[in-house]
């Protein structure tokens, strides 16, 4: 096997792992680097971001608001962003590309529907697959102006202007429609009041709190009401260190699990609530995760994570609210569930089928090609535990979610296993084969 590379190559092949030994910090959070990024750029004085992620898609948000006037400063440890205050950015020249990132090109929507100029955003073919009515529609009752391919598609061209306060409930889950609104917000005439059924990640309230935003937050039945009042001046963050990245720490979590002899030790990694029912489904079934030295930082719950090789025992069925929570986790949940004594269940996950790739799909046809029985749902899959992942040849399709959970199959499976677009990782964690390889996965790139 050849040396392990930082930057794979587009194939790469992965053999049966028999010892698994790691201690490292894992790149910010990508949710959280993408706001901090955006708040720094809208608030006022200067922001110093350190563990900002390396992922590709938080560089588009980068390069986004670069377009936008607003200077920023990439050093290889911090990331230096001047706030141009709320009526501070400038009209691009280009069109702005978003790259692979939703986060990117939904939330920035938000503060471009406040901006007395027209913006035209895109992205890659992934992005304008995906689909934008849902923060059109919220923008638009805000007063502002899209245009967008059969009024749903990338790319969009926004004229914005003056927004007024709305009050909008989104009809699918989902924090980045839920952030769009509420950054609309803060350009608008009044307050802006979102209310979600079910709880998303909530790591642009947080932020907003930070900034010194006024935000309120009240639970009642029809579920959470976040009321952000608009045209109030921003704070800058500060210094401001990212969590690490709980998702990017799931793929080694389950390594960690389902690995013989396996002991990892993640660092300072973000474990907000709304992002930890990946970890709390496993301990379910016998997962030995535990987390150490838990504190706050900038608001939000950070800690150690250490997770030990384990035996997943019983049935896990998965559906409802919790969905939103993991919904980044179900790939690598799937490979987990490949490997427990019971049958994992997963409904209610149609969000899937809209994500970087039909993740649904994706982990359905990955998982025959290795010789697993699984059962696709509309929304979701069935999946009998005690099969024998096989060696073959998978396709990330362009997915770096699929990439990362199907190399940790790799270390199970019986012989090699091949990873077609293995590349796509980068998107979220380019480090990923490194930090895999340096815990004693052998990896061959092709
Ligand atoms: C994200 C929200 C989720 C998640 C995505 C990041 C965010 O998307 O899948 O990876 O940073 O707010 P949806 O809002 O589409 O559910």
């Amino acid at each position: 096997m050849s040396e392990p590379k930082n930057s794979p190559a587009d194939t790469i092949r992965i053999a049966p792992v028999g010892r698994l030994r790691g201690d490292f910090q894992l790149p910010g959070d990508k949710s959280i680097s993408h706001r901090s990024a955006l708040f720094a750029a809208i608030g006022s004085g200067v922001s110093k971001l350190s563990n900002y992620s390396s992922a590709r898609d938080c560089g588009s948000t980068l390069d986004c608001l670069e377009a936008l006037g607003v200077k920023i400063e990439r050093e290889p440890e911090l990331i230096v962003i001047e706030g141009a205050g709320l009526n501070g950015l400038r009209p691009s020249g280009r069109a702005l590309d978003a790259g692979n990132s939703g986060s990117t090109i939904r939330m920035l929507s938000g503060i471009l529907a406040g901006q007395h100029f027209t913006t035209v955003i895109t992205g890659d073919e992934s992005i304008q697959r995906r689909p934008m009515r849902r923060i059109i529609d919220p923008l638009t009752l805000m007063g502002a102006h899209i245009e967008a391919r059969e009024g749903n598609f990338a790319p969009l061209k926004i004229h914005g202007g003056a927004l007024k306060a709305i009050e909008y409930a989104p009809p699918v889950a989902s924090a980045q429609v839920k952030s769009c609104a509420l950054l609309a917000g803060l350009f608008a005439d009044g307050v802006t009041t979102v209310i979600e059924k079910t709880p998303t990640r909530n790591h642009t309230e947080v932020m907003m709190r930070e900034c010194g935003a006024a935000i309120e937050i009240t639970k009642t039945e029809e579920g959470e009401r976040i009321s952000v009042e608009g045209r109030a001046p921003l704070g800058a963050l500060g210094d401001y260190t990212v969590a690490g990245d709980l998702s990017s720490a799931a793929f080694f979590i389950v390594a960690g699990l389902v690995a013989p002899d396996a002991e990892l030790r993640l660092r300072h990694i973000g474990i907000n609530p709304s992002r930890t029912a990946l970890m709390d489904s496993l301990r379910l079934i016998g997962a030995r995760i535990e987390i150490e030295n838990p504190r706050i930082a900038h608001g939000e719950p950070v800690a150690d994570i250490v997770v030990r090789s384990s035996e997943l025992k019983g049935d896990l069925e998965l559906s409802g609210p919790i969905i939103a929570n993991l919904i980044d986790e179900i790939p690598i949940l799937a490979i987990a569930g490949a490997r427990l004594d019971g049958t994992l269940l997963i409904r209610d996950a149609r969000e899937l089928r809209v994500k970087e790739s039909d993740r649904i799909r994706s982990i359905v046809d990955n998982l025959r090609r290795m010789g697993i029985e699984v059962e696709e749902f509309d929304d979701g899959l069935r999946l009998k535990g005690g099969q024998q992942l096989r060696g073959a040849q998978v396709d990330s399709f362009d997915d770096h979610r699929i990439a990362m959970s199907f190399a940790v199959a790799g270390l199970i499976a019986e012989g090699e296993t091949e990873i077609v677009n293995a590349g796509a990782a980068s998107v979220s964690l380019p480090e990923f084969y490194g930090l895999l390889a340096a815990s004693g996965a052998k990896i061959e790139y092709r």
